[in-house]
């Protein structure tokens, strides 16, 4: 059994919720049980079903060129990923991001232990842990006590984890207690949509955010926010299309 999976046993994810203080228990715990019977398994199939292959490229790009633009980024910056999921995107941005950071070091958190054992089989070089997006300071506090992770992360970044998120502002607040003062954190999620059918497909708590809205969510805790949409993305399957945004964070 690998260490990872020894970790996950350690760890009981209920306990652990409460214990970082997280609202509404009941919620995550949903989002837990969405996640672990309808996605773990699925989750890139879903994504790439979603995107096609050429949005998912834009949405790459679209981290990378973030976490790359200035303020310029250490060779040996620590990267963390949060709601990594299956690690779909994450190990693709990783990939893209090490030809330019040949010694960062990659970490990728969830709430759902079965996402992340998926994440876990793709890939030794990123360390996963369990956590909640509105307190990663006192996730990672609890992850150290059986992994290796650094207090505080040169970049933070997540990918269509916010709409899952009930308080948006606590997340903000949380991203930037963990990155360091001259790192800098993105978030890419989904525009205001209309389709109400998501909460159920999806485990979705927010139909979407206008990005004026998390512009100024962001702007509490960050003294440097750029928020713009994404440019060609739709839904290739299903007709239905909603557009991204992309949120870039300077402390
Ligand atoms: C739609 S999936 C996105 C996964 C991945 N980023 C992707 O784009 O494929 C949302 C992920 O966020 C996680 N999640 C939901 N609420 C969370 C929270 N409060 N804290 C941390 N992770 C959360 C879920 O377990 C799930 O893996």
């Amino acid at each position: 059994m690998s260490a990872f999976e020894d970790y996950l046993k350690s760890v009981e994810i209920q306990k652990l919720v409460k214990e970082l203080g997280a609202s509404k228990i009941e919620t995550l715990i949903k989002e837990i049980k969405h996640f672990t019977e309808k996605e773990a398994k699925r989750r890139d199939k879903i994504v790439l079903s979603y995107f096609g292959e050429d949005g998912i490229k834009r949405i790459i790009d679209s981290i990378v060129q973030g976490l790359l633009s200035p303020p310029k980024l250490r060779k040996n910056a620590k990267v963390l990923d949060v709601g990594a999921g299956s690690g779909f995107f994450t190990t693709k941005v990783f990939d893209k991001l090490r030809r330019h950071l040949p010694e960062a070091a990659f970490y990728a958190m969830d709430l759902t232990p079965a996402m992340l054992q998926v994440l876990a089989r793709k890939t030794p070089e990123v360390t996963p842990f369990l956590g909640v997006a509105e307190n990663i300071r006192g996730s990672v506090e609890q992850a150290s006590r059986y992994l290796n992770i650094p207090d505080k992360f040169d970049a933070i970044f997540s990918t269509l984890m916010l709409h899952h998120c009930l308080k948006i502002e606590r997340v903000f607040e949380s991203f930037r207690k963990a990155v360091e003062v001259d790192g800098k954190a993105l978030v890419v999620d989904l525009c205001k949509h209309s389709f109400k059918e998501f909460r159920e497909e999806m485990g979705d708590l927010h139909l979407g955010f206008k990005p004026e809205l998390i512009k100024e969510a962001a702007e509490k805790h960050f003294s440097k926010v750029q928020v713009k949409k994404i440019p060609g993305i739709c839904c290739t399957d299903s007709g239905r299309s909603a557009e991204l945004f992309v949120a870039v964070m300077i402390p």
